[in-house]
């Protein structure tokens, strides 16, 4: 079925009736930007996320891979975020979320696929996030992007700020503390223990993620409802980190299913 279209002054909007039809259509937009920049520049760099929204998008790709529609040797990808201080090998971490959804099921060399590690020491992950914008940029900058979006407006771990929009728009690559909600929807993940949630990650900048030349942002689910219609028709600001993909209306595409639609005028 094809989905509604909305068409919002500064955002492109669909709507599908489930997320299962949203995921498969954004792992066919995010197919499709990658076979465009292999074509162009010999190989695409894609941004990916984490967290329940991803997953059908990641069963489609891993369907396409399999089937050979789609593979993955001329792709390098970047994830958003990482839980800090976690070990890559944590069943938690979301480098094993990766490699349990996506990696182990696709033909992605190892080397191309780049998740921040959560085991940098303290006193080298400042260096170490500089390194991952550099690593970034010297592939050429992201050709796609997919986001989700926090319950609180977070865009990976870019948490509601008081900084000006300018500001926040342009910022690196770094270690950030996570929201309370944040935390609070993490606790599934961690045993229901609020103790052992982590009180920081690392999170890709809004700068890396805003430069990205197609960005597909998913939200699923009547608890996005709210934050999404903020999102798209409050004024743009950084207490909303996603409402500054209105910035760059051009390139990014709001895939929705009927429910998150559902607060939207
Ligand atoms: P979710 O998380 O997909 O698990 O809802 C989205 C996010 O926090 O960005």
């Amino acid at each position: 079925m094809e989905p509604r279209c909305l068409s919002l002054p500064d955002a492109s909007v669909l709507v599908f009736p489930d997320a299962v039809e949203a995921g498969e259509a954004a792992a066919e937009h995010l197919m499709k930007a990658a076979k465009a920049a292999i074509q162009m520049r010999g190989k695409a760099v894609l941004g990916l996320a984490t967290g329940n929204t991803p997953l059908p998008v990641y069963a489609e790709l891993a369907r396409a891979c399999q089937s050979g529609r789609f593979l993955f040797d001329d792709v390098v990808t970047y994830n958003l975020d990482e839980y800090y201080p976690i070990s890559p090998r944590d069943p938690r971490s979301y480098r094993t979320y990766m490699h349990r959804h996506l990696f182990s099921q696709i033909n992605l060399p190892a080397h191309q696929a780049h998740v921040p590690d959560g085991s940098v020491p303290e006193s080298g992950v400042a260096d170490y996030c500089a390194l991952y914008d550099r690593w970034i940029e010297n592939d050429g900058g992201l050709d796609f992007q997919l986001l989700g979006i926090g319950r609180n407006g977070h865009l990976a771990f870019n948490e509601p700020s008081d900084l000006p929009i300018e500001e926040f728009r342009q910022t690196p690559t770094r270690v950030a503390k996570l929201h309370p909600v944040t935390r609070s929807d993490a606790l599934k993940e961690f045993d229901g223990n609020a103790n052992l949630v982590p009180a920081r990650a690392l999170t890709m900048g809004l700068r890396p993620i805003l430069n990205a030349r197609s960005l597909v942002i998913l939200a699923m689910g009547a608890k996005k409802a709210s934050i999404v219609a903020k999102a798209l028709q409050d004024p743009i600001s950084s207490k909303v980190p996603a409402s500054l993909l209105r910035l760059v209306p051009h390139q990014t595409v709001w895939m929705l299913d009927e429910a998150a639609a559902s607060e939207l005028d």
